[in-house]
């Protein structure tokens, strides 16, 4: 009986304990409050405007006095791999303790920290986030990879290869991508967190879980226009999404409208053949999306191979 009754509270503290480590897994990456946009929107024009911009975009007066170019807010790239409390610290502290330049001023003597999550949300609003591409997702990772340097030889030649082949000419800046794979987990999150590059908890990241990769590039339009985009594809380089963050409402819809007719062509391991028309705008449209389709499939080959290579280590394949 003894034995039963001490197998007992062995058992309740293992229920507590679970029960703890899940509720802290749902704090974690997720807003305590709700920050209030329209007070965030006022701080954000008294304070930040002067650098960063009317429009978020990194171009306020003061840009040209700085030797570091003010983030752009709107970016998805930049804004994605920020997770709610990096930015609160920002606000609060400056970011000169993770390298940022010392330009970036700490506002926490001046505002409260209510006043700074107001300004969270109010950032948050000027990118676009990664739930707008997989609802479902609950995990994410952003990897930074310099297309033709990761694996052996022939891994590296036919990523060159294929890129050639569909991308046209592509220089180094082209081949520094960022993206983000993304996961949907059991414990469901008010907001995705950004998962941290650290061995145990990359390990514990299931391939399974995997639903497909977003990645913020720029797509050259008609007239040479450089258009930033923002393009989902899934786990097997299907396209999910493709969206251009421009921010001219009408400029945007038009492109919209024809990046949409690209949805669900593309597979893993076939030419990129996309075709939406014959007018020479719809040749245009299809050849600048084979372009960031490819650049986005060779950054996942490149995740795929570190995520094989991963598995192999902790013998989970
Ligand atoms: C005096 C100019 C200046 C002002 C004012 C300013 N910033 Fe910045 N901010 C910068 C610069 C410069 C950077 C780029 C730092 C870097 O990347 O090294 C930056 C970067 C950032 C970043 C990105 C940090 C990161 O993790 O890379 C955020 C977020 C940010 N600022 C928010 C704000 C907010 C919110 C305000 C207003 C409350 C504000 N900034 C006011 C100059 C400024």
């Amino acid at each position: 009986m003894t034995i039963f009754k001490s197998f007992l509270s062995i058992f309740f503290v293992f229920l507590l304990a679970l029960a703890t480590t899940k509720a802290k897994a749902q704090e974690e990456g997720s807003l305590p409050m709700n920050g209030d946009i329209s007070n965030g929107t006022r701080l954000y024009r008294v304070h930040c405007t002067v650098c960063h911009g009317f429009h978020g975009s990194g171009d306020g007066p003061a840009r040209a006095t700085l030797k570091k170019a003010p983030a752009d807010h709107r970016n998805g790239s930049l804004m994605n791999a920020r997770d709610d409390q990096m930015l609160l610290s920002t606000v609060l502290n400056g970011c000169h303790t993770r390298g940022c330049s010392k330009a970036m001023p700490a506002f926490g003597d001046g505002l409260n920290s209510l006043d700074a999550w107001d300004l969270v949300a109010y950032l948050r609003s000027l990118h676009m986030p990664l739930v707008n591409f997989f609802p479902k997702v609950s995990q994410y990772l952003v990897k930074q990879y310099h297309i033709g340097h990761l694996g052996n030889d022939d891994f590296k030649d036919g990523q060159m290869e294929r890129l050639k082949k569909y991308a046209g000419r592509v220089s180094p800046q082209d081949l520094t991508k960022t993206i983000f794979p993304l996961f949907k987990a059991d414990s469901r999150r008010p907001n995705p967190e950004l998962v941290p590059q650290e061995p145990r908890r990359l390990a514990r990241l299931k391939k399974a879980d995997k639903l497909g990769y977003v990645l913020f590039m720029e797509m050259i339009g008609p007239r040479k226009r450089k258009v930033p985009i923002g393009l989902a594809i899934d786990r097997n380089y299907a396209i999910v999404k493709l969206v251009t963050t421009l921010d001219d409402p009408g400029q945007a819809g038009e492109y919209n409208r024809r990046l949409e007719k690209y949805v669900g062509m593309g597979k893993r391991g076939d030419a990129p053949k996309f075709k939406t028309g014959r007018a020479k705008v719809n040749r245009i449209f299809d050849k600048a999306v084979i372009r960031v389709y490819a650049l986005a499939v060779e950054a996942a080959n490149a995740f795929e191979l570190e995520e094989r290579e991963r598995s192999w280590a902790d013998d989970t394949f």
